[in-house]
């Protein structure tokens, strides 16, 4: 089995910054309410021409031009997003397209917030069997698109983004466990309906309320932190690892509280978690890349670090990874000090 390197990692947000403060003028909701129940403090909005290829592909960009490689040597392209530019084709074909990614394959991956984890799980099983060499993973969500913004309940939430990881075959790094659940007699704690619905006997389908973001915050809330932090304690048996072993916790970022419990239900010290909700909101599939891509940048993911990745979302869907990282895709001399003092070398 091969192993996976981290290749190129990019990220990229829209320049319309919406601050708290510019909700407050657009639903009864406040500043200080936003902040203490979510930890938002401003999110990135796509301009009118925006979508989520070209969000996808500015971040994809970035990711190949970190990596030094020429976009027709990519296999393939995953993309991961709930809110593709039409139904078809994908957002990874036109990222493909424009990137002048000729030889690679494409299509996109829609499990909410957990699209990203799928994608990339699958991305470091297509290497791993040898099927491919370069899988470029892409993240990347318009949600201004399909929030109610009369809705204080979720538009205080949401923001767009895009994040882009390429993966490459290698000796050493990788996934040392993963587990993905689905639970779908869930599935309106968290909905949006769309255009291929059942309709009514006059053959209309759902009214517009119902096509834009759906969510019961409360219940999910409750279920988010218990399935992430079990997806983890799940995802670290299939490595044969233990909390103790984990050097950062990298978790969909959907609300602070549900970030800070899952730490705290693990044992993981809360500084050990990547956060960049207050900046972005909750960007569903593009979460996880682009925290992950700031992160690599800001240095806080040694050679050898062990990192958590944890999501849940709409389906109901959630999981978690245990990742080794690698750029260089050669094992460490020794493993990070924190690490490896608690799992005893
Ligand atoms: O990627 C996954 C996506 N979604 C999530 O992860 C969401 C998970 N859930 C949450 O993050 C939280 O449930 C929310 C942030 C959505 C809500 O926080 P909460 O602490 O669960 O509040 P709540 O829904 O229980 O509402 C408490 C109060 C209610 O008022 P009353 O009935 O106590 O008078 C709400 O009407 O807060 C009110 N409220 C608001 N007030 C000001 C709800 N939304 C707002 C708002 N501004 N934006």
């Amino acid at each position: 089995m091969n192993g996976t390197r981290i290749a190129g990692l990019g990220h990229y947000l829209p320049e319309r910054v919406l601050s708290n403060a510019d909700i407050e003028r657009m639903v009864d909701t406040s500043d200080q309410w936003i902040r203490d129940r979510t930890g938002i403090e401003q999110r990135h909005v796509a301009a009118p021409h925006e979508t989520s290829s070209s969000l996808g592909y500015r971040a994809a960009l970035m990711a190949l031009e970190q990596a030094r490689v020429n976009p027709e040597d990519i296999d393939l392209i995953i993309g991961a997003t709930t809110t593709p530019d039409g139904l078809f084709p994908s957002a990874a074909s036109l990222i493909q397209d424009r990137l002048g990614a000729v030889n690679a394959g494409a299509y996109d991956v829609n499990a909410a917030c957990m699209g990203f984890l799928s994608a990339f799980s699958a991305a470091t099983q297509y290497i791993a069997t040898g099927a491919y060499q370069r899988v470029l993973v892409v993240g990347t969500e318009v949600l201004s698109r399909i929030v109610n913004w009369q809705d204080r309940g979720t538009c205080v939430l949401f923001g767009d983004g895009a994040g882009a990881v390429l993966l490459e075959a290698a000796p050493y790094g990788g996934p040392l466990g993963f587990v993905l659940h689905s639970d779908g007699s869930r599935k309106l704690y968290l909905y949006a309906e769309g255009p291929c619905g059942p309709r009514d006997a006059e053959g209309n389908g759902a009214p517009p309320h119902l096509c834009m973001i759906n969510m019961d915050g409360p219940a999910l809330f409750k279920f988010a932190v218990n399935a992430m932090a079990n997806a983890v304690r799940e995802a670290l048996g299939k490595s044969q690892l233990s909390v103790a072993d984990v050097d950062v916790l990298l978790p969909h970022q959907a609300n602070l509280r549900i970030i800070q419990g899952t730490a705290k239900s693990l044992g993981i010290p809360e500084d050990k978690a990547v956060v960049t909700i207050h900046r972005y909101g909750n960007t569903s599939s593009a979460s996880i890349p682009i925290a992950m891509s700031e992160a690599a940048r800001a240095g806080r993911f040694e050679e050898g670090a062990r990192i958590a990745i944890c999501s849940f979302g709409g389906g109901l869907a959630w999981g978690s990874m245990i990742y080794e990282w690698s750029t260089t895709g050669v094992a460490p001399e020794r493993r990070p000090v924190a690490a490896a003092s608690a799992s005893g070398g």
